[in-house]
């Protein structure tokens, strides 16, 4: 999972667009960048550990005008961050950057190893270098590449360079993701559209099994075994503006205060008001297959999972229909039993989590109809689904996911509201489910106006090691989710755990420097999170509470409220989530903490 650009052109400036393309692409990994560029006498390789910052004052002044390159932002895998495991690698006169896994690498080094060649890394990337380099002894650069792949196994994005020919560039693309920008005279290649963006939005987006050899002047693709493609270009409706802070200090507070723009973007034309319906288009296709399902399969990772399970209590309540929620890294490996009857719905932001994919592949393999729910437009999962629903949230730079969780929330309350209309929901409710989810994103505002007080409750307990978070009902997932954001972000040790389950062993936990954040919003479990709390305080613990406006007497015994609106009590973990959202940001900010790149973290996992 890493960060690679490459530049092919006729206007110098390879250099400022890999290096600029490197910066937008950091959040795929930091633990060291590098970039190669060569013109027709010379070719510069340099390298830095850590971000792409230390990269920009190693090149400094010294980077030649160049009009091809490739550049590498690491997240690493196989060998530590160093600056001989950092891209681009090199064997004879072949460059190349990777973002994947080499699975036979070791078997392959030890063949080359055999040839005589000599490896510098400790990577599985280093090997592709020396595989091409090999075929070139006898073929030329662009036979060499395709004789390589024939004994690559794995995933991969490659962009590669041969000295002996600084006009072309190949690139390659096996379950790894990769955009080629469409630009006068030049062409940019990305493992995504933010790094392209500010240059094009005509994007081409290769497919597994694919690759492209471009000159300045032009480019064809080819499937490995050799047959031309026709590729389509799209338009990206993204713009430069999206991907920048706009005056935030972070990424993550951005995003978390675009919220009730993107789930009026989740929502936008997909509410018949009058019918109490969703208007789903991505699904018309299987609309009638959607009738006769009988049970759901979620598959999803980290806060995809969470809204997941927010989505099992929905539709299971509301539509009616049997669902589960599975970690997609453990689908894949067990024997699901799924069918024609099964709908197996992915959610993804970046449509291109390793675990998710490999999940909905298993799914279709066994016959049951997959669906996504996406936000990265064009990606792999939206791609392999049978059928899905983009969110529409604009591009997530922020490591932490915030915007994306309250768009797939919103996603799966109209998928409940069209699977449940297709079924028993009467014409009422599904009118008052979408009229009050219409009102959500007021109301996201609304509990902005407590920021302030949430950063003075964030700073006094970003001091302790530990907390839990403890929810009932909708709002279990919403713990979950925010101990989770509060760990990622701040570093803190969090648990999310039912409320009702605490009293099973977790409460040995509690004493006065053990924290909780108790989810009580005014539902049909309240009661019973208010006992949660009263037994909490006897054992001298600390209780931040998350309540609905008007619910004065929690004053009496939580140290802390946050209040948020009324809403149904389905709808609540869209607001429940905010107050969350910002704790984790403003405690990992109080502690000094690189909020939008935490570490050990990459924003899109595409390795196992
Ligand atoms: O792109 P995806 O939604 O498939 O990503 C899933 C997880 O990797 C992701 O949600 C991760 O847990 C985030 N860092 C959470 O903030």
């Amino acid at each position: 999972m890493c960060g690679i650009v490459g530049y092919i052109g006729k206007n110098n400036r390879a250099g400022e667009v890999l290096l600029d393309g490197l910066k937008r692409l950091e959040y795929r990994g930091y633990d060291s960048a590098g970039m190669c560029v060569m013109d027709e006498d010379r070719q510069q390789t340099f390298k830095a550990i850590g971000k792409v910052s230390m990269l920009e004052k190693k090149i400094a002044k010294s980077c030649v005008e160049s009009n091809i390159g490739i550049a590498h932002t690491r997240w690493a895998t196989h060998g530590k961050p160093s600056i001989k495991n950092a891209h681009p690698h090199t064997s004879g006169k072949i460059h190349l950057v990777h973002n994947g896994i080499i699975e036979n690498y070791q078997q392959l080094k030890q063949d080359l190893a055999n040839k005589g060649h000599k490896f510098y890394s400790q990577t599985d990337s280093e090997v592709v270098a020396h595989l091409i380099d090999e075929y070139n002894k006898k073929y030329d650069f662009e036979d060499s590449v395709t004789h390589a792949l024939t004994e690559v196994r794995g995933a991969y994005a490659l962009v590669i360079l041969h000295e002996d020919e600084p006009q072309k560039m190949i690139v390659v693309r096996n379950s790894s993701p990769l955009v080629i920008g469409v630009a006068d005279s030049e062409f940019i290649v990305a493992s995504d559209a933010s790094a392209i963006i500010q240059h094009t939005s005509r994007v081409v987006y290769l497919d597994d099994g694919e690759i492209a050899v471009m000159t300045p002047d032009t480019y064809y693709v080819k499937t490995f075994s050799g047959k031309n493609k026709r590729k389509k270009e799209q338009i990206l409706d993204w713009n430069d503006e999206q991907a920048k802070k706009e005056g935030y200090a972070h990424f993550m507070l951005k995003e978390i205060f675009e919220q009730p723009e993107s789930v009026s973007d989740a929502l936008r034309g997909r509410i018949i008001a009058k019918d109490g319906m969703a208007k789903l288009g991505g699904l018309t296709e299987v609309e009638k297959q959607l009738r006769t399902i009988e049970r759901i399969v979620i598959v999803s990772c980290g806060t995809s999972y969470c809204a997941g399970l927010v989505g099992e209590y929905m539709l299971e309540e509301y539509a009616g229909i049997p669902t589960e929620v599975e970690y997609a890294s453990e689908f894949r490996y067990r024997k699901p039993l799924v069918d024609k009857k099964t709908a197996v719905l992915a959610i993804s932001q970046s449509g291109e989590t390793a675990d998710t994919l490999a999940a909905i592949r298993e799914a279709k393999n066994k016959g049951a109809l997959t669906l996504g729910i996406v936000n990265a437009v064009s990606s792999t999962i939206a791609r392999e689904t049978d059928a899905g629903v983009y969110n529409h949230a604009g591009p997530e730079i922020a490591v932490a996911s915030t915007k994306a969780f309250t768009s797939q929330l919103s996603i799966l309350v109209l998928l409940t509201v069209f699977l449940g209309r297709q079924r028993n929901m009467s014409l009422t409710m599904g009118k008052r489910i979408l009229s009050e989810l219409q009102r959500i994103p007021k109301k996201i505002d609304q509990i902005f106006e407590g920021e302030k007080d949430i950063k003075r409750i964030a700073k006094k307990y970003s001091k302790y090691d530990s907390m839990f978070y403890l929810g009932r009902k909708y709002n279990f997932p919403i713990a979950v989710e925010g101990a989770l954001k509060i760990k990622e972000i701040s570093y803190i040790h969090a648990e999310g755990y039912p409320s009702g389950e605490m009293k099973h062993g977790p409460i040995a936990l509690i004493d006065k420097d053990f924290p909780s954040v108790v989810l009580a919003p005014k539902d049909s479990v309240y009661e019973k999170t208010i006992s949660t709390i009263e037994e909490i305080k006897a054992r001298s613990g600390k209780v931040v509470a998350i309540a609905t406006v008007g619910s004065k007497d929690i004053e009496n015994i939580a140290n802390d409220v946050i209040y948020i609106p009324k809403t149904l009590e389905m709808l609540t973990p869209l607001l429940m989530v905010i107050p969350l959202q910002l704790l984790a940001y403003y405690a990992g900010v109080t502690k000094g903490y690189d909020v939008d790149q935490p570490r050990n973290l990459a924003k899109s996992v595409t390795v196992e």
